[in-house]
This record gives C-alpha cells, structure tokens and sequence, in this order.
C-alpha cells in the first residue's frame, strides 16, 4: 500500500518546506549535510533525500522495515545513508544533524503526550544551533473526513491487501487492521494512531526549545489550522542559547 504513495512528491514538499526556514536547496550547498529521517520506515524518503546529497541516518524501531530498507539499500550500494535500529523518542545523537524530518503520520504512533514531549526535546538536542525540524501529523479531521480509508482492499503487483480503519473520538486513537497476502503468506498487522491537537503539539515542540518557522496544511503552502487533515511543520533549533 505504501508504494501508492508519491515519496518523491513528498520529498519535494519536505525541501521546499525546508527553503521557508532558510535551509539552502541547491545540491552543490547540501552534500554532505547531516539529516537524520526519524520513523524511517523502508527508507523511501531517505533514499531521495539521500540522492539529493544529504549524509542520511534512517532511524526506526520496526526490524521488519528496516529488513526491507536495508534490501533496497544493497541493491543502490550508497554509502550516504545509514540505518539505526532504535525507538525515536530515546534516540539521542548531541548535536548531530543540520536537519531531521519525521514524515507519515509517524509521530501519530507516539502514544502519550509525555513521549512527545520527550522525542521534542531529543531531536531538538540531536540537532546543530540552527538546525531545522521538518515533521507531520495526522490530526482528528484527518480520521472524521475520510470515510473512503477506512475500509480498502485491491491488489498491487500481485500483493493482495484489505485494509480497515477505525477512530474513537474518545480515546483520539485511530486503529487501522492491515491484512496482506503475497504468494499464498499472510501478514496482518494492527496500527495505532493516536491524534494530537494542534496546540498541544505546538506546546510541547515549543516546550522543548523549538520555534515554530511555519505549520502548513494539507500539502500546501498554507497556513494550518484545527481543520486541517495533516499539518507539515517547520521548526528550528535558535542559533543561541
Ligand atoms: C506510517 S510508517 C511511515 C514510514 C516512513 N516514514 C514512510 O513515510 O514510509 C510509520 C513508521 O514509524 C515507525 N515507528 C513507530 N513508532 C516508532 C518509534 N517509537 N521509534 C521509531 N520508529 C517508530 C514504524 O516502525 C514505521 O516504520
């Protein structure tokens, strides 16, 4: 299901986000600056990012993902990206990377907002003065707009898959039950969103240091509000202390 997804549209979007807060663009300025994708999944954003000339480290807690990230990887032979297994909201890397971004709803799988809080404040101390924090979320509209996610089933390149979601307004959880079936395997697999609004988001990045550059909404160039379904925001890290 993932590879209907345009990453390269959406890595587009991540540097043009990045140009707002000032973040230089042009490949000859970039190569060998440090980003670390955080929730990295198969690494289909870092390998772009990484083609670019960002030195990448991919971060994620799932072996499986990575499994898969570190086949695609063997097949480019980069020696630009690197994979870390390991729960983004302990990673800590001081002053690290000029940039980090944090895509697909991946924050959404933070379950309490005290965890949030505490991946804010590492990013934020993984980054250089200056650094910038490019991430999205996934907020309640996102869950009470879109009847048509919430059951699919369909077939891609031979992998057979049904998909359906569930949100509780209660709890703000969004549950999606994923059932794949690829030469006669079946995988299933229960996801757990949890919706944060977004001024509680904007006090705990806020909390942790960070000034907020811009919130987007809905793959725009438009400011975000309640309303929005995703919301990209760019952060950065002040240049004093
Ligand atoms: C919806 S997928 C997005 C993956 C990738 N960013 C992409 O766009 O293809 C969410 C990812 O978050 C990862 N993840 C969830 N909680 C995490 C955590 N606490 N630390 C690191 N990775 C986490 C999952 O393993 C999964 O790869």
């Amino acid at each position: 299901m993932m590879k209907e997804v345009d990453y390269r549209g959406w890595a587009k979007y991540l540097v043009l986000l990045m140009r707002v807060a000032g973040m230089e663009s042009r490949r000859s300025r970039i190569q060998g600056e440090k980003l670390c994708e955080f929730a990295c999944g198969t690494a289909n954003i870092s390998i772009i990012l990484s083609k670019l000339g960002y030195d990448v480290t991919g971060v994620d807690s799932s072996g499986d993902m990575l499994k898969v990230a570190k086949e695609k990887l063997a097949r480019r032979k980069s020696d630009k990206l690197h994979l870390v297994h390991h729960d983004m909201v302990t990673y800590s890397q001081k002053e690290s990377f000029d940039r980090a971004v944090c895509v697909y709803d991946s924050v959404n799988y933070i379950p309490t907002s005290a965890a949030l809080g505490c991946f804010f404040g590492n990013v934020y101390e993984d980054l250089k003065p200056g650094g910038v924090f490019v991430f999205d979320a996934s907020l309640e509209s996102n869950s009470l707009n879109e009847p048509s996610l919430f059951v699919q089933r369909g077939k891609h390149k031979g992998v057979f898959y049904h998909r359906k979601s569930l949100y509780d307004p209660e709890t703000k959880i969004h549950t999606t039950y994923v059932r794949v079936k690829k030469n006669g395997r079946v995988i299933e697999e229960v996801h757990r969103e949890f919706v944060y609004n977004l001024a509680l988001i904007r006090k705990l990045f806020s909390a942790a240091g960070f000034e907020e550059r811009f919130a987007a909404g809905d793959f725009t160039m438009l400011d975000a509000n309640d309303y929005s379904e995703r919301v990209h925001f760019v952060l950065v890290k002040p240049d004093h202390d």
